[in-house]
């Protein structure tokens, strides 16, 4: 039976300073922690046994979060990697859990529209050692490549490389049998210190065994940056949300239009919500105007500001005369405007941060 892997340690550097108290997997995007995602995904696709790879310092975040897996109806098993040695590492960490199986690997701090379905079958009719999934992009030299000829035969996999060969990025999804493990025992950390899975992938061509690649239709956002994460955030509210304002109290001319998500407890005073947005449980709007992409955790404050295209967690303020935009606000900051005349804020917060902004 096939099983899945996915990866949840790391240290996140490109998304500090939220990862510095957040593991990136579980930042929200559309007030949902983006393995949360992986999670349903996995689950569609009908497999149960999903090994997580934690690491020590941030484990025990995600294994709060994702619990025992029953939610959907997963059988999760906690797998920890004492330190971030590599994607290949955390399979090689995992060994035993993967005993003989083939497995599905899932980065989870990626997010794919693509169905997996197809993929899965042909893989599981046979004949594949493994498949990546490719994806053309404009900057290759953040992701690992895929070398392809005209009829998309794989010919050689490269990890960031420095010049141009490939635009297919390799997306963070993968299948393998169990070849992979001896190419894995068969590589040497990489000028960045890590077991690549890409150089394991890249020993097992080598070995003759059988490497395909399908091509990822959709979109694919791998979750590295703040400008990735609110695209992400972008795309799923405009795909996805839809409209649910019950238990929500409305009042003085207050203007909720569009596919607005408001959870339970909320209040929406002398303001204007446009959506699609998402307002988690107890959040109180007062006389502020909230645009579309906004996505606010839960126990939030907003009280005249103007807000969009922003993600925003759980118990944090924003007050007086502020207008942001494009932004990442972590848990319990308190921004305070205060001007006399609005202007454009774009902030990255971590979580605790406190900003007053003043005009002269
Ligand atoms: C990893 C892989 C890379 C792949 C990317 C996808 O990169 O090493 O080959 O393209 O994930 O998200 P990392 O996030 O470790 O830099």
């Amino acid at each position: 039976m096939l099983k899945a892997l996915v990866l949840s340690g790391g240290t996140g550097t490109r998304m500090r300073p939220l990862t510095g108290t957040i593991p990136k997997q579980l930042i929200p995007v559309a007030n949902k922690p983006i393995i949360h995602y992986v999670m349903e995904q996995i689950a569609s696709l009908g497999i149960n046994d999903v090994g997580v790879i934690i690491s020590p310092e941030t484990g025990q975040a995600v294994k709060e979060s994702l619990a025992d897996g029953g939610r959907w109806n997963l059988n999760i098993s906690y797998i920890v990697q004492d330190k971030p040695a590599g994607l290949a590492h955390a399979v090689l960490t995992a060994r035993d859990y993967l005993g003989e199986s083939s497995f599905l690997m899932y980065l989870g701090d990626n997010l794919i529209s693509h169905s997996l379905g197809d993929m899965l079958d042909s893989f599981l009719r046979g004949g594949d050692d493994s498949v990546v999934l490719v994806k053309k992009v404009r900057d290759p030299g953040r992701f690992g490549v895929a070398v392809v000829n005209d009829n998309f035969k794989i010919l050689r996999l490269v990890e960031k490389p420095e010049r141009f060969v490939s635009s297919f990025a390799l997306v963070g999804l993968y299948l393998f049998n169990k070849s992979i493990h001896k190419a894995i025992e068969e590589i040497t950390p990489s000028a960045r210190g890590e077991l690549e899975i890409t150089d394991a992938i890249q020993r097992l061509l080598e070995k003759g065994g059988n490497v395909s690649c399908s091509l990822v239709r959709g979109w694919w956002f791998d979750t590295g940056r703040k400008e990735d994460l609110l695209k992400a955030n972008r795309v799923l509210l405009d795909e996805r949300s839809e409209r649910k304002v019950e238990g929500v109290i409305i009042s003085g001319d207050s203007r909720v239009e569009g596919r607005v998500q408001i959870g339970q407890g909320s209040s929406i005073a002398g303001s204007v919500v446009i959506g699609p947005a998402v307002l988690g449980e107890g959040v109180e709007v007062i006389n502020s105007y909230i645009g579309p992409f906004s996505s606010i955790g839960n126990n939030c404050l907003l009280n005249g500001v103007r807000l969009e295209n922003t993600i925003v967690l759980n118990h944090s303020s924003l007050t007086d005369k502020l207008y942001i935009t494009e932004s990442l606000i972590g848990r319990h900051c308190h921004i305070t405007g205060g001007a006399a005349t609005v202007d454009m804020v774009r902030v990255n917060l971590g979580d605790w941060a406190e900003v007053r902004l003043s005009w002269v």
